[in-house]
């Protein structure tokens, strides 16, 4: 079954609770936190006290999106803020093993994400280590781009690098997810998805998401 990540970026942040209540009540399977420090990305979204609120409601785990500039500073502040997931970026750790380590060992699950013009075998020696992978299909910073088309490699690379390992390592897709483009993905071998403006556009979002987890 598909998994769903709606990411709360392009949610309105005027109407922040009833968007999470919505995510509560929806078949969504996890909560996306995109932080944003404006120089690891050009963009700036929220920090620890905005995640402690939406842990104070929350009906499902929280899945954030680290796309900062030596996350290993605040490793345990995320953690306490109330993340269930933990994805730092490839391009920004310069002793990944220690990092995905320390986030395990703070009860998290441990995950990876690499940028568009990164190579999957960047993550040959330690894919093992991972929870998951978060192959970026956009350049980050922003909601709303278009999809890259050539993440439909990776993801077939980076499957077969987790088969070929007989790993349990799970697929994450992050940028310019539709409903036209999740089925095919899924059938390349990716488990969750992030949706941020196709499910909060939509005239519907609850129908969205339920639309996208059946597609
Ligand atoms: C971009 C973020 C994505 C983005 C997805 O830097 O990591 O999670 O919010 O938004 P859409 O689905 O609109 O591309
Ligand atoms: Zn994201």
């Amino acid at each position: 079954m598909l998994q769903i990540a709606p990411s709360v970026l392009s949610a309105n942040f005027l109407r922040l609770e009833e968007e999470i209540e919505m995510i509560n009540n929806s078949d969504a399977d996890m909560i996306h936190l995109d932080i944003m420090d404006g120089h690891f990305v050009p963009n700036l979204t929220f920090g620890f006290s905005v995640i402690k609120q939406i842990k104070s409601i929350a009906k499902k785990p929280l899945d954030a999106h680290l796309m900062i500039t030596n996350p290993d500073m605040y490793l345990q502040e995320y953690r306490d803020a109330g993340s269930d997931i933990l994805t730092v970026h490839y391009e920004a750790c310069t002793h990944l093993h220690r990092t995905v380590q320390r986030i395990k060992d703070l009860g998290m699950k441990a995950a990876v994400s690499l940028n568009p013009h990164s190579p999957v075998n960047l993550l040959h020696e330690i894919i093992g280590e991972l929870d998951m992978v978060l192959i970026m299909s956009v350049n980050p910073g922003f909601g709303g781009q278009k999809f890259i088309e050539h993440s439909y490699e990776k993801v077939t690379k980076l499957k077969k690098m987790i088969d070929d390992k007989d790993l349990k390592t799970k697929i994450q897709i992050d940028g310019g997810v539709t409903l036209e483009n999740i089925r095919p993905l899924a059938n390349a071998g990716v488990d969750i998805f992030v949706v941020g403006s196709t499910i909060f556009s939509a005239a519907n979002p609850t129908e969205m998401i339920k639309a996208l987890k059946n597609s």
